[in-house]
């Protein structure tokens, strides 16, 4: 069975809506890298700022690693969650002195920087290598539940894999940077957690969760 109608809808529809954010128009790993670290639980708007300050106070990998703690810390100041910017700083100087100042090239190379995860090593070899491995983030979770029916708790470890089986197969080989930013935009923006804009959503003659009128009660995520 082909999923290609649910790429062709997105990247239709994300022309047409995405928000122009800084690290949109690049293709550099550090700073790919440098957005997904600021916007890890923290929304485009609260995080904007910080990425602008990081992205010019320290333009490359090398002027991240060699600032003083106590310098990125204060700019890091109200983002919350402190422990990501001394990983994020770690991550820095790992990739100067274990890749010679070079963002490792591919997501499996990725995976070896201690502080990177799958979801962050997935972002920066999609977007800035073009590599078709599919981000799985709230927003991913959010929409393949919805409209793919999906009831496995995304709160449960296993069901990680169903939804990553599940994307690996959406994703089109020709234009998995565009396709990841679309569907992550498309749960932002279109399929909300609360008051999804279904009446409005260009692919709810497909959905599971409009079809069945269960837009509420998915994702299924049990109270851990
Ligand atoms: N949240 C996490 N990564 C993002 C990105 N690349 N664009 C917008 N929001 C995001």
């Amino acid at each position: 069975d082909s999923y290609l109608w649910f790429a062709e809808a997105l990247l239709a529809w994300y022309p047409r809506h995405r928000r122009d954010l800084p690290w949109r128009h690049t293709r550099d790993p550090y700073f790919i890298w440098l957005s997904e670290v600021i916007l890890q639980q923290t929304r485009v708007k609260q995080g904007l700022p910080y990425y602008l300050t990081f992205s010019s106070n320290y333009p490359t990998v090398q002027a991240l690693a060699a600032a003083p703690p106590d310098e990125v810390l204060r700019h890091w100041q109200g983002l919350g969650y402190y422990s990501r910017a001394r990983n994020m700083h770690y991550t820095a100087q790992q990739v100067v002195a274990e890749f010679g100042g070079q963002f490792p090239d591919s997501y499996a190379r990725l995976l070896l920087l201690k502080g990177v995860g799958q979801y962050t090593a997935a972002a920066v070899a999609s977007f800035a290598y073009d590599e078709p491995v599919a981000v799985l983030d709230g927003n991913v979770f959010r929409v393949l539940a919805r409209v793919f029916g999906l009831h496995h708790d995304i709160a449960a470890p296993a069901s990680r894999k169903k939804f990553q089986q599940l994307a690996d197969q959406l994703i089109p080989a020709e234009q998995p940077a565009e396709f990841n930013q679309a569907i992550m935009e498309f749960g932002a923006l279109q399929c909300t957690p609360a008051k999804p804009d279904c009446m409005f959503c260009p692919i709810q003659s497909s959905c599971f969760a409009f079809q069945h009128g269960m837009a509420a009660e998915l994702p299924v995520k049990s109270k851990a």
